[in-house]
């Protein structure tokens, strides 16, 4: 940080014309009087320094402690925080910040400090990343019916052509590009549908689904966890494994370290602000777009198990749920979570999934470390999951059956154990 040196301390000459015999004439002239006054510039300039460090510690450390509280990313102070005596444990020098991540950190800390929380109008934009169909169209219409001014719907079809059904979805397709699986055009498919939520003022948060999934609580049992919520559900961790960390590669730094390389599943749920730093952002996303591709040096990077993990983690860590809301099976631990037929499909099954109140997470390495963690909704522990996934198309009609004669009552009360 160049303001913490005052000019005294760097030897900048004005004058270094070496034709000039005025010049000359005055540099030989101060020479007999340098050492004096560079020692004395020297007392000055710690003195100058060690005020300016402590005056601007001070004033992030007002700043961080009253306005902001969790929002801010604690790293970006540790330097000035250190200086000043805050924080006594000996680390290794701070990385000094380029000038876009200067920037971008700005950016993000404006965008942060605006959550214009518990509005009257507060609206979930319900995202559908989908190849084309949407077999489940009649349980949304069944589960968006009579909230119409509390909702509204997108949809990215990476195939054209798929007329939809339900006037719920009719005309809510958005311009779309083909969607390659595994690719950053994931990403870009996602930046897109963020983009058109994000026009309306009233969607508060941005619900990525896909084809394959499915509501398991009733539109107000939804609404209302969401719209209490301050932070974002966006699944997330470090897995020092082969398919975590492993998938890193060194061309992503400095910018994104290796122990920020974060995983976890695609489907969010985030609030406005980390949907505007999602679609603002370009310094991590050129990282991700040029260095985690399928089949890139032997391994495959998945942009879209990694790129919004890892962003938010370095951006807003304490802003993130670490869970996500939309359950999957992948206790067959294959390449692909496990698909549900209707032959699957029962009301305990779907109630098992509802009863679920803690999250998990298992490493990929070969010491397969699981981690657990309680589901808490500001603080209070309640189911995990509101949406849950993949559901095949040929189990639509069995499902909607069951979730509307019995599944759908809400869970009206925290879960204790
Ligand atoms: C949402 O907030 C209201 C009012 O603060 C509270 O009564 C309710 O229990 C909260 N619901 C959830 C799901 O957190
Ligand atoms: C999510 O994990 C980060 C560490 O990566 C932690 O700082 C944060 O508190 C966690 N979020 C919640 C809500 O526990
Ligand atoms: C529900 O389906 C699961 C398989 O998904 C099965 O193991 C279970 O026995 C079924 N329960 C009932 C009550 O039919
Ligand atoms: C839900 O979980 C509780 C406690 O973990 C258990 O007592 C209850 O039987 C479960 N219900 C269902 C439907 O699985």
């Amino acid at each position: 940080m160049p303001f913490l040196f005052p000019p005294s301390l760097s030897h900048t000459y004005t004058n270094t014309r070496p034709d000039t015999t005025h010049a000359q004439f005055r540099r030989s002239q101060s020479m007999s009087t340098q050492k004096i006054s560079s020692r004395r510039g020297l007392w000055l300039g710690i003195l100058i320094s060690f005020v300016l460090v402590s005056l601007i510690g001070g004033v992030l450390w007002t700043f961080r402690a009253s306005s902001f509280n969790s929002i801010l990313p604690e790293r970006f102070f540790e330097p000035l925080l250190k200086v000043q005596g805050v924080k006594l444990a000996p680390t290794p020098p701070a990385r000094v910040k380029t000038d876009e991540e200067i920037a971008s950190y700005v950016v993000s800390l404006d965008i942060l400090s605006h959550r214009p929380f518990h509005s009257k109008s507060f609206k979930i934009a319900f995202m559908f990343l989908t190849r084309g169909p949407l077999p489940h169209e009649h349980i949304w219409e069944r589960f968006f019916k009579g909230h119409e001014s509390m909702y509204s719907v997108f949809v990215h079809a990476s195939e054209e052509g798929h007329s939809r059904i339900s006037p719920i979805f009719m005309g809510r397709d958005i311009w779309s590009k083909k969607v390659f699986w595994g690719k950053i055009d994931m990403i870009d498919a996602e930046r897109r549908l963020l983009a058109n939520a994000l026009l309306d003022k009233d969607n508060k948060y941005f619900v990525l689904l896909s084809e394959s999934c499915i509501p398991l609580w009733d539109f107000n049992y939804i609404y209302e966890h969401l719209s209490n919520s301050s932070i974002s559900y966006v699944d997330c961790f470090y897995d020092p494994g082969p398919h975590g960390a492993g998938r890193y590669l060194d061309g992503m730094k400095p910018e994104v370290q290796h122990s920020d390389f974060h995983k976890g599943a695609q489907w969010f749920a985030v609030h406005r602000q980390h949907a505007l730093l999602i679609l603002a952002d370009s310094l991590y996303y050129r990282k991700f777009k040029e260095f985690c591709k399928p089949g890139d040096a032997n391994r495959n990077c998945y942009p879209d198990e990694h790129y919004v993990q890892t962003l938010l983690h370095i951006i807003d860590p304490q802003g993130i749920s670490n869970w996500s809301v939309t359950y999957v099976d992948w206790t067959d631990q294959k390449a692909h979570p496990r698909s549900f037929h209707a032959g699957d499909i029962n009301l305990s099954l779907l109630e098992k999934i509802k009863n679920i109140t803690v999250s998990s997470h298992v490493t990929s390495d070969l010491k397969k470390l699981e981690t657990k963690q309680p589901c808490l909704w500001n603080g209070v522990k309640y189911p995990c999951y509101l949406f849950a996934r993949k559901f095949s198309a040929d189990s639509s009609n069995h499902l909607e059956a069951i979730l509307f004669n019995n599944a759908h009552q809400s869970a009206d009360q925290p879960i204790r154990e």
